[in-house]
């Protein structure tokens, strides 16, 4: 059985309107963390000449590589009645093994995107720049990093439902925890990056949107 998220299902639908506003016509994107793989197929599937590079660490590989290959290939017939075809023009690659800790596993820029949702309360707190530098390395001059999910601000939730989430998180494991905005976005803008929104979405989440440098100071 395919790995399934329910929440992927609630949020693609507001998260494709942030991505229809930000991203360039025919964008070439990586994905950070990309888990079940519903959101690359999705996204593949509604928005034209999309490039999508779907990645995630290795134990989420088969699952999301088996999606990619059943939904994002040609149309299976009555062995898949759900399925749909991509947008004209979409691409979506084959899943790469990345590890945002693991500086080989990064592919080859430039990307015009690097779009990451509900990782980064996942990933240790140091793996979180990390991910910043990584992003930094594989976007071309003035391209986007959008990263979906809750944060707090200044140490403060944004809800109750996310102070109940935080410590459900931390008492699965400690070094999991939502992630505070007013740190990503110092911690950007010593890559070099430019904080350009703070998007509200749907059940107390939010897409923080940054552009890269425009080159140099990386
Ligand atoms: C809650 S899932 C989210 C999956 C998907 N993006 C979604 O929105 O449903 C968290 C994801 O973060 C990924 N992740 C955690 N630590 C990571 C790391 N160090 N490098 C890359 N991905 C990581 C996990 O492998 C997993 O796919």
């Amino acid at each position: 059985m395919l790995p399934f998220s329910a929440a992927c299902e609630r949020n693609k639908q507001p998260i494709l309107a942030v991505l229809r506003h930000w991203l360039p016509l025919a964008a070439r994107v990586l994905e950070i963390g990309s888990g079940s793989g519903q959101h690359a197929v999705y996204f593949c599937q509604q928005l034209a000449g999309l490039h999508w590079q779907p990645s995630d660490r290795s134990a989420y590989l088969p699952g999301l590589g088996e999606r990619i290959a059943r939904e994002g290939g040609p149309d299976p017939g009555p062995a898949n009645p759900d399925w749909r075809p991509l947008a004209a023009g979409a691409v979506l690659a084959e899943p790469l093994e990345l590890d945002v800790d693991c500086l080989d596993h990064w592919p080859q820029p430039p990307f015009d995107a690097v779009f990451s949702a509900n990782t980064l309360h996942i990933m240790p707190a140091a793996s979180v720049p990390q991910l910043l530098a990584g992003a930094a390395r594989s976007l071309r001059a003035g391209g986007v990093l959008l990263l979906y999910g809750p944060f707090n601000d200044g140490g403060v939730a944004s809800s109750s439902n996310n102070v109940a989430f935080d410590a459900q998180l931390r008492s699965l494991d400690p070094a999991m925890g939502i992630r505070d905005a007013q740190q990503i976005r110092a911690e950007a803008r010593r890559l070099g990056f430019e904080p350009l929104a703070d998007v509200a979405m749907p059940a107390h989440n939010r897409t923080l949107v940054f552009a890269a440098a425009d080159g140099g100071s990386r």
